[in-house]
């Protein structure tokens, strides 16, 4: 198996903010029964015209230039997002077009909010099969654009954002080994969350924008699967990789919520000070979250070169999984 090595970590959130308070202007809530129920005090919200390949082309560059890397080196642009510019072309052809990558592989690709996880892993099979790939990962998410502002049970979670990360097999500056991973999937759940807009939303031109264009979740069910199956499987990887919790020096979910992220430690039986959340300031932004929350992390040295982090996240498919990175 040939390794993957993560050689920069960058994230950019749209400048526009919208605090709590700014929401129940807008649907019935209050600050109040956000923080307490999701532990989100505000989220980033892209402006007119800005879309996902915009977020996630700042992302990019960003990680291009920690990485020390120009963008013609790059072999492949893969890109985790739910929220499409368009449902065609990619947003990875916009990104590779964007930062002058020249004529390489690009996709997009849907795992939800596991992007991130799925993508790491999809990294790690272009490597194996060419271990001298250069690969821009981004994940992006413009999802305020995708909630029903009158529905207040979806409408405070979600907020915008891009994570990007430059991935090769060489350890040479690198900053982050992988060293597991896992991904799984369970169809049977797809109705839990569903965010609309495909060929199941049929419109035609001139009809009101029909409410399954919008996410919806059930949010009860969802919370349950998600506390179930993101400490499981944080366990098997701890297990299969001879590691106890005590060896973990930071773990970090999936930010969608933090009594979500607190279950999980609790069932890991991993302190507070080894948890990393920002999801205060930035919301649910999906497949971006871990990046996020990782570049941060990084940036307030919560990670030090030798920590060893475990990420894991769950969304709509249902998917989930889970990687174990030594910094
Ligand atoms: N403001 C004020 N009141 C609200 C709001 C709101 N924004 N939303 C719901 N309520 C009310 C409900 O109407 C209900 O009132 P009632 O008792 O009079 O009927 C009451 O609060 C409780 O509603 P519940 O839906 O039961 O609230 P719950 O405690 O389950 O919290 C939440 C809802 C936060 C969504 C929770 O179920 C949850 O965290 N679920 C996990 C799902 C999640 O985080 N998903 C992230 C997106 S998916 C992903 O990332 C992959």
């Amino acid at each position: 198996m040939t390794d993957l090595y993560i050689h920069s970590l960058a994230f950019h959130t749209p400048e526009k903010v919208l605090s709590n308070d700014d929401l129940s202007k807008i649907v019935d809530t209050n600050d109040e029964w956000i923080r307490t129920r999701t532990g989100i005090s505000q989220r980033h919200v892209a402006g007119a015209g800005e879309n996902t390949s915009d977020l996630a082309t700042k992302a990019a560059l960003k990680a291009l230039k920690n990485a020390g890397m120009d963008a013609s080196e790059l072999t492949h642009v893969i890109v985790a997002t739910g929220t499409q510019d368009n449902l065609s072309p990619s947003v990875a052809c916009m990104v590779a077009s964007n930062v002058g990558a020249g004529h390489v592989m690009s996709f997009d690709f849907s795992a939800a909010c596991s992007g991130f996880i799925y993508g790491l892993s999809i990294c790690r099979s272009f490597l194996c099969a060419d271990p001298k790939a250069k690969i821009l990962l981004v994940c992006a998410e413009v999802l305020t654009r995708r909630v029903d502002w009158q529905d207040r049970t979806t409408c405070v979670l979600f907020g915008d954002g891009a994570g990007a990360l430059v991935i090769t097999a060489e350890a040479e500056n690198a900053l982050a080994k992988l060293e597991d991973i896992q991904c799984l999937s369970d169809g049977d759940g797809r109705e839990l969350i569903v965010v609309g807009g495909g060929t199941a939303c049929a419109y035609q031109k001139g009809d009101p924008v029909d409410s399954c264009y919008f996410i919806r979740m059930m949010g009860r069910e969802t919370y349950k699967f998600a506390v179930r199956n993101m400490s499981a499987i944080c366990h098997e990887l701890l297990d299969r990789n001879g590691y106890d919790i005590s060896d973990v020096d930071l773990l970090v979910a999936h930010q969608a919520n933090i009594r979500i992220i607190q279950a999980v430690g609790e069932r890991l039986k991993i302190s507070e000070d080894r948890v990393f959340t920002n999801l205060a300031q930035y919301g649910n932004t999906s497949s971006a979250s871990i990046p996020i929350a990782l570049s941060e992390a990084f940036d307030q040295d919560r990670i030090q070169p030798g920590s060893l982090v475990l990420t894991t996240a769950f969304g709509s498919g249902l998917t989930w999984g889970g990687a174990l990175l030594r910094f």
